[in-house]
């Protein structure tokens, strides 16, 4: 059995996957902002902890393994979606999503590994989206909130690989959790006519879908729990039919835009 810490699980996927991780017989280290638990159990801790407090995420890091004596798995699940076209957005609006999707995660992650790379052991999951993978009308700034966890992420498998810790990223397409409720999902407060037929329209589509997405977060959870505890995790994990879909359908565009320029882009270095 092993130890996962986990961010943001007062409800959505952390709380999902921390009941399952319970059923499953692991221990749970799980934060939440007000410090309240979803839930009581002998293996779960729960501690107050708001990603976007450098010195709370430190102390709870430390606290935690102190307590747990060790942490197998991190998952940066924390993190809330920002609705606006790219001209929508405020500097302020765009500073808080960065600071909480990325930034959170970056924060935990250096917190953590002095630890797993004393252990010489470890997995980390971060929380992307079919959005860190693909852009899409309306959820621009949330997209790069989480293409700049998949950067980082791609960059730090590598980092991590010869000293024994293993990196995923999970990205989810809609599932009902809270994501698009109006306690979670923060929308621009600026809104320009130009864009109501494309980041307009995805405004209106959020209260539309808000739970009736087709993603079962409880299935979701179950697949990224196998594929931990399956010994050989990916890197990369898609949850959905959804996800799926966009993801090849974008790698067909990259594809298709390598090969219409593929001789005059190769042809590019210095004669000689
Ligand atoms: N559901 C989807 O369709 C979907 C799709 C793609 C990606 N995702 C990603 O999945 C992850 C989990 O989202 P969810 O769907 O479970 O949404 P959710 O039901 O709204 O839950 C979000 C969780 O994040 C926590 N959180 C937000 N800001 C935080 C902060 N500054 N510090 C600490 N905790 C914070 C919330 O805690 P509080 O209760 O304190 O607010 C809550 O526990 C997110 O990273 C999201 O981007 C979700």
């Amino acid at each position: 059995m092993s130890t996962w810490f986990i961010t943001g699980i007062s409800r959505g996927f952390g709380r999902i996957m921390t009941e399952e991780l319970l059923r499953r017989g692991h221990t749970v280290i799980g934060t939440t902002r007000n410090g309240k638990g979803p839930l009581e159990h002998d293996n779960l801790r729960v501690v107050s902890m708001d990603v976007n407090d450098p010195d709370q995420v430190v102390a709870t890091m430390q606290a935690a393994v102190q307590a747990a004596g060790h942490i197998d798995v991190v998952v940066n699940n924390a993190g809330y979606g920002l609705v606006g076209a790219v001209e929508e957005v405020s500097d302020a609006e765009v500073d808080h999503v960065m600071a909480t999707n990325f930034g959170g995660t970056h924060r935990v992650i250096k917190a953590a590994l002095p630890f797993l790379r004393a252990q010489g052991s470890g997995h980390i999951v971060n929380f992307s989206s079919v959005g860190g993978f693909t852009g899409s009308a309306g959820f621009g700034i949330y997209c790069a909130s989480k293409f700049a966890v998949e950067g980082m992420s791609e960059a730090l498998a590598v980092e991590l690989k010869p000293l024994g810790i293993g990196v995923t990223i999970v990205e989810p397409g809609y599932f009902r959790t809270e994501f698009l409720s109006h306690d979670s999902a923060v929308v621009a407060v600026a809104h320009i006519p130009a864009y109501a037929d494309t980041a307009g329209q995805t405004r209106s589509n959020v209260n539309a879908v808000d739970g009736r997405q087709a993603g079962d977060p409880a299935k979701g959870v179950a697949v990224i729990i196998d594929a931990v505890e399956s010994g050989n995790p990916p890197f990369r994990l898609p949850l959905g039919a959804d996800s799926i879909a966009r993801i090849e359908q974008k790698m067909a565009h990259v594809q298709a835009d390598i090969e219409a320029w593929r001789s005059r882009a190769m042809a590019t270095a210095f004669d000689g």
